[in-house]
């Protein structure tokens, strides 16, 4: 019998789109940065210091260290270490947060910082999987009476033959199973493999024993599998380590390597405490020596960072120095301020001077007005909004004068407003009238009329 239950990883969802444009690091193989390249415009000696950090994190010569991001407001922070991240390859968990992400009344703020940690660290299991393999000699849906009522009748069971060269056998499926089937194709005389534990299915392809018949179709021909129908057999998974908290925290049966671990730990917990971490360290570490697991440290990515208080930057310190750290890229747009958490310690970016000892520290730079102009163009591109010249160089120029993220938030309403008048591009008067209908934080700022109590009047 075969246990249906589906575990989706739990990963964060992709939450930033004002940097779909950017691809990577656009940088040649002898690591010198292109003007424009993977998205990128400019920024070329940053990009460039970014890239030796790849080279840095490939060799695995970044542990106790971290990489800090320091520059203005729109100078391109966040887009680098996405494209740092893109660049380490797609298996590679990354995890950005906000500074002021960590503070919640539920949960501890080294907590949460640790739980973002643990997100960003990945495991790579080969996994030995109970699956049945073999050729389909039967495949019959067994109906019953729409238990809703009404004239459909709905799927109770599913009864599949499956031959190898060492046997057959007959399964009684889930019919969640039997949408799987469907969405393979899956047909009579088709060879197939089902997990035993999750219900996935796979089409392998054809049985050769069918080689011979008419078929237009160009067709993969596999011949019968060796061995039993039931057996195991190596699968590769990608986890990070949150995710194996949450899936001991809340047991369930499920993906291989969580059961696995429930049979070596006390399945009942019910939250992520500590000690549930250190048990999932324990297996880990000893899957690791043992050479199933293989640890994939990937990127926590800290907006912000000046949010942070005290007692996180020393919890970083000592979260930098363990065996198993992500890479962890800071950003900060401050420059001298006071260290949250204390009095009145000053320090740079507001991070303290031990911290600071152990960052490699990236400055980025404001564009230009040419350079803040091509990346106008890169996001009406990506935007897929039509421009036209003049006002293209309106948006530039409120880009170079006000601020980039301004400009480029123009973008959007502007081609609202042009379609409002039934204009097929943006023109100079609807940049214009955006202009006028959202103020920037000067504008803003300057046209409220205060009686100096900080209130508007
Ligand atoms: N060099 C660049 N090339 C292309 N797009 C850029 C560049 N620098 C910034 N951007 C874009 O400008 C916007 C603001 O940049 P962002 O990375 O959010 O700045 P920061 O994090 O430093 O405040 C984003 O949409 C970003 O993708
Ligand atoms: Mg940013």
């Amino acid at each position: 019998m075969v246990q249906i239950t589906e575990v989706k990883g739990n990963s964060r969802e992709n939450r930033i789109s004002t940097h779909t444009h950017i691809k990577g690091l656009g940088l040649r193989p002898d690591g010198i940065a292109e003007k424009q390249s993977g998205g990128f415009v400019g920024q070329v000696a940053a990009r460039e210091a970014c890239g030796v950090v790849v080279d840095l994190i490939r060799a695995q010569k970044m542990s106790g260290r971290a990489v800090l991001l320091a520059g203005g407001p729109g100078t391109g922070k966040t887009a680098l270490a996405l494209a740092l991240s893109h660049e380490l390859g797609t298996k590679v968990p990354f995890c950005p947060i906000v500074g002021s992400e960590i503070y919640s009344t539920e949960v501890k703020k080294t907590e949460a910082l640790m739980e973002n940690f643990r997100r960003a660290i990945g495991l790579r299991v080969r996994e030995t999987k109970e699956v049945y393999e073999g050729e389909v000699t039967e495949l019959t849906p067994e109906e019953t009476e729409n238990p809703l009522g009404g004239y459909g009748k709905t799927i109770s069971t599913l009864l599949i033959g499956l031959k190898s060269a060492k046997g057959s056998k007959k399964l009684r499926l889930d019919p969640s199973i039997y949408e799987a089937i469907q969405k393979e194709r899956v047909t009579v005389g088709d060879v197939i493999y089902i997990e035993a534990n999750t219900g996935a299915c796979k089409r392998v392809g054809r049985s050769d024993a069918f080689a011979t018949e008419f078929d237009l179709e160009a067709e993969e021909y596999v011949p019968i599998p060796k061995g039993d129908v039931h057996k195991k057999k190596e699968i590769v998974q990608d986890v990070t380590l949150h995710d194996l908290d949450i899936a001991n925290a809340r047991p369930q049966g499920g993906q291989d390597i969580m059961s696995m671990m429930g049979q070596l730990m006390k399945p009942k917990m019910t939250e992520i405490t500590d000690k549930l971490r250190e048990e999932i360290n324990k297996v880990v570490s000893k899957y690791i020596d043992q050479g199933v697991a293989e640890l994939v440290p990937g990127v926590l990515f800290i907006d912000e960072v000046h949010m942070l208080d005290i007692e996180c930057f020393t919890y970083l310190n000592r979260a930098l120095e363990s065996r198993i750290s992500p890479v962890v890229i800071l950003a900060s747009n401050r420059g001298m301020c006071t260290i949250r958490g204390t009095e009145d310690i000053v320090a740079a970016h507001g991070i303290p001077p031990d911290l600071l000892a152990r960052l490699l520290i990236v400055p980025t730079h404001a564009y230009d007005a040419e350079e803040v102009k091509r990346i106008v163009k890169i996001r009406v591109a990506t935007e897929g909004l039509a421009i036209a010249e003049a006002a293209l160089d309106k948006v530039a120029e409120a880009g170079t004068n006000i601020s980039l993220r301004y400009a480029l938030q123009l973008l959007a309403p502007a081609s609202i407003v042009a379609r409002c008048r039934g204009a097929q591009e943006i023109g100079v008067q609807d940049v214009a009238e955006c202009q006028d209908l959202f103020l920037d934080a000067g504008r803003s700022a300057a046209a409220m009329v205060g009686d100096g109590s900080g209130f508007l009047v």
